[in-house]
């Protein structure tokens, strides 16, 4: 592999979108940022220098981070934020990775605006287990808000309610036709016919599922957060924030001047408010220069997206991924199981704040949990003061490995709804291999909740509804082709159960990629121990290591 220099300079940039200007943190003044494109076993250096007021960190999101633990990103927990006129440089190798991931800010809500694709390309003459693509199109989404995502958030957390929704979903940070004063903000693919693209989509929305589909045309599923699956055709994708899919479009043999609108609109699982509006893009079919078509008099073909509560659709779709599991890209599931552990994901409450009227159920504050406790952020970060050997009175590391308090998850909620409040991690030794039942519960509603764990993939080996029975379940665990992933979805009303093996000293944060739950507090970390030989520990920190 080679080194890849890269700059981000984090500045403030005016941008218009549905006829709304703000002025909103980006990096080198682009939205969505900078494309990275390297190959499997590069190193990239990317010096990210703050010019903005708000502090700032970048999360790789779904790179492994072998014993570079310290590249990681999120703040308070790999790493202090980098400060006005600070400079820190992400210095990591991708090695065994291939396929799209992505980039984002990991601090606050500073990822709305601030995030762009990861593209990982096999080394130099390694191909794709599928046809080769004519050309290939990162396809972003995410979300627009009219005015300053972190006014909002702060806000919500003041009030103890729910923040408002965005103003419009993004495909490559453009709205679409579908919306006011929008037309001419839309992302347009113009293709040949007869060609294969692959598309490489990644769900950077803040709070929302997303369905995606192309009119008349089928998508062939090729891979998941950055590992191969066995193909599938299907109409319509369904990606969960954090995920990233890649499918093969393949045009049809002549259709000159025809323009096809894509469009994506959330899969909706729980109750309160949701934007429920669609963004759309336009796939265009290349017309020869001296055609007698007209455009005008072709009828603009639009896709149906499955019903916005469609868990059928969606338990369907979740079922179709697996991994490639061939000789050559074989699925190395963990057979044995060190320790298995039972974490509920889901909301909760906690007392008011002295002087505020909240907005929350009962007047209380939304909050939401991991085995009841919500994780508080300290003031310094964990993998350093582990590190360092200062954690006493940052972090204790009694994470539980059941929830308190056993409870029908999907039947009527517990009486006391509040959350607990504390940081606390979960000490793996080193090699440890991992089993971690996931259960949503129905405190104040089910709801999905797309768990994302930092330093690892991990295999999905079962999922399903209602409550997770350790006596029955596991017998129908998948540990031939499980999908290989870094980003799931705990089903609304049911439980995901995924295993892996902590081979990866350092802290690895897991949290709802739900923007506004990991407000709310659905997060914790992993602290994976040093194992004994040399290879087996954590590297020691750069010497540009933010300070908090
Ligand atoms: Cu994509 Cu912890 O995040």
């Amino acid at each position: 592999g080679i080194t890849r220099h890269y700059k981000f300079n984090i500045t403030m940039q005016s941008v218009t979108r549905l006829c709304h200007t703000k002025s909103m943190v980006t990096v080198n003044g682009q939205f969505p940022g900078p494309r990275i494109v390297a190959n499997e076993g590069d190193r990239l250096l990317v010096k990210v220098t703050n010019h903005v007021p708000n502090n700032i960190s970048i999360h790789w999101h779904g790179i492994r981070q072998l014993r570079s633990g310290w590249a990681d990103g999120p703040a308070y927990i790999t790493q202090c934020p980098i400060q006005t006129g600070q400079s820190y440089v992400y210095n990591f190798t991708i090695i065994g990775q291939t396929g799209t991931l992505w980039w984002h800010a990991h601090i606050s809500w500073l990822r709305s605006t601030v995030y762009g694709p990861l593209i990982i390309l096999p080394k130099h003459n390694v191909p794709y287990p599928f046809q080769k693509p004519y050309k290939e199109v990162p396809i972003i989404f995410g979300e627009w808000f009219n005015t300053d995502p972190e006014a909002i958030i702060s806000q919500a957390l003041r009030m103890g309610g729910g923040p408002n929704v965005s103003d419009a979903y993004t495909i490559n940070g453009l709205p679409g036709p579908l919306y006011n004063c929008s037309t001419k903000d839309t992302f347009k693919l113009k293709v040949k016919p007869g060609k294969t693209y692959l598309l490489r989509m990644i769900n950077a929305a803040l709070n929302d599922e997303l369905f995606f589909s192309i009119a008349n045309h089928t998508l062939i599923v090729v891979e998941a957060d950055a590992i191969y699956v066995k193909p599938f055709e299907t109409d319509t994708i369904l990606i969960t924030p954090g995920q990233t899919t890649n499918v093969l479009l393949t045009t049809k043999p002549s259709f000159p001047g025809a323009t096809f609108l894509m469009t994506a609109r959330p899969y909706v699982t729980g109750q309160g408010t949701f934007d429920n509006s669609t963004v759309a893009g336009i796939l265009e079919y290349e017309s020869p220069i001296h055609s007698s078509f007209s455009i005008k008099n072709l009828p603009l073909f639009k896709p149906t997206l499955p019903p916005l509560n469609d868990t059928s659709f969606a338990t369907n779709f979740a079922e179709k991924l697996h991994s490639l599991a061939s000789p050559e890209f074989p699925a190395n599931v963990p057979d044995r199981v060190d320790q298995r552990f039972f974490f509920t994901v889901g909301l909760g409450t906690s007392p008011c704040d002295k002087n505020q009227t909240c907005q929350g159920p009962n007047g209380t504050k939304f909050a939401a949990s991991v085995n009841n406790i919500s994780f508080v952020q300290p003031n310094t970060a964990l993998l350093q003061s582990h590190f360092f050997g200062q954690s006493k009175d940052v972090y204790s590391p009694d994470f539980p490995i059941n929830p308190f308090h056993w409870f029908n998850y999907t039947g009527n909620p517990p009486n006391n709804t509040m959350v607990g409040n504390a940081t606390k991690v979960m000490v793996l030794s080193f090699n440890t291999s991992v089993e971690l039942i996931m259960q949503d519960t129905s405190i104040l509603g089910a709801e999905s909740h797309p768990l994302h764990l930092h330093g690892f993939n991990f295999f999905v080996v079962g999922q399903g509804f209602g409550n997770y029975d350790p006596n029955k379940d596991p017998e129908n665990f998948n540990l031939v082709d499980p999908i290989e992933r870094n980003t799931v979805s705990v089903p609304s009303g049911g439980w995901v159960a995924i295993r892996f093996l902590a081979d990866n000293p350092g802290v690895w944060f897991m949290h709802c990629h739900l923007e506004v739950h990991t407000s709310w507090g659905l997060k914790m970390a992993w602290l994976v121990l040093d194992g004994k030989l040399p290879n087996q520990k954590l590297l020691p920190p750069p010497s540009d290591l933010p300070k908090c």
